[in-house]
């Protein structure tokens, strides 16, 4: 049987970082293997992103949104340690952050329309078999950030994070029908998230 891949989506904030460490100890301890990613990537495609949102070079948004959709694919397909070669080896895949953080983001600034078309009919990426949003209040996204960071990224102001979270919304729910997306509320302590997680999860191993 092939492994899970399992999507964590969220602000900037909203606790992904902890919730995905949360998630995978609790399958491995099922007996579950594992394996830990997130976007942007660690490979070519994913360094030329972080030098943009740390604002070391200076890319348009079409650009940035051109730049996620390459790295996607290489995330998908590196034959090594890509998302399909995981998955094949039966490895239950949890990435932190897909194709719903291009909408978000990207599409906060240049719509989405293309990019919903984009990422969903190009062959090379695969559709996740569930995405956990995890959803934050803006305000509580933008304290958390402030407590954990000495500086911030492009995209990590109070004004874009709201408008992210909007998109967010508006782009899940036109996914509703096509994706397996579970939205919970992570405004409360991690282990109450993680719970929450833990059961969106579990049915597709069978268990609940
Ligand atoms: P990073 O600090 O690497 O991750 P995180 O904040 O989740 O710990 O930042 C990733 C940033 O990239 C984040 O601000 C969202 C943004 N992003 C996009 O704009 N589009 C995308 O498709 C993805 C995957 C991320």
């Amino acid at each position: 049987m092939g492994g899970k891949f399992i999507v964590i989506e969220g602000l900037d904030g909203s606790g992904k970082g902890t919730q995905t460490a949360m998630l995978e100890q609790s399958l491995k301890e099922r007996g579950i293997k594992t394996h830990l990613t997130c976007e942007p990537t660690q490979y070519a495609t994913g360094g030329l992103i972080r030098d943009a949102l740390a604002g070391l070079s200076s890319r348009t948004p079409h650009e940035m949104a051109g730049l996620f959709l390459a790295d996607r694919i290489a995330h998908c397909e590196n034959p090594k340690d890509g998302i399909k070669a995981l998955l094949s080896r039966g490895i239950t895949v949890i990435c932190d952050r897909y194709y719903f953080s291009t909408l978000a983001y990207q599409g906060a600034e240049i719509g989405y329309d293309w990019l919903m078309a984009a990422n969903l009919s190009c062959p090379a990426i695969l559709k996740p078999d569930i995405c956990i949003f995890l959803d934050v209040p803006t305000s509580e996204a933008d304290r958390r950030i402030a407590l954990g960071r000495s500086s911030r990224e492009i995209f990590e102001n109070a004004e874009t994070i709201e408008k992210v979270r909007k998109k967010y919304l508006e782009a899940l729910g036109l996914l509703e029908k096509t994706h397996n997306i579970a939205l919970i509320n992570a405004a409360r302590r991690p282990e109450e998230v993680a719970e929450d997680v833990l059961a969106a999860v579990l049915p597709l191993y069978g268990e609940s």
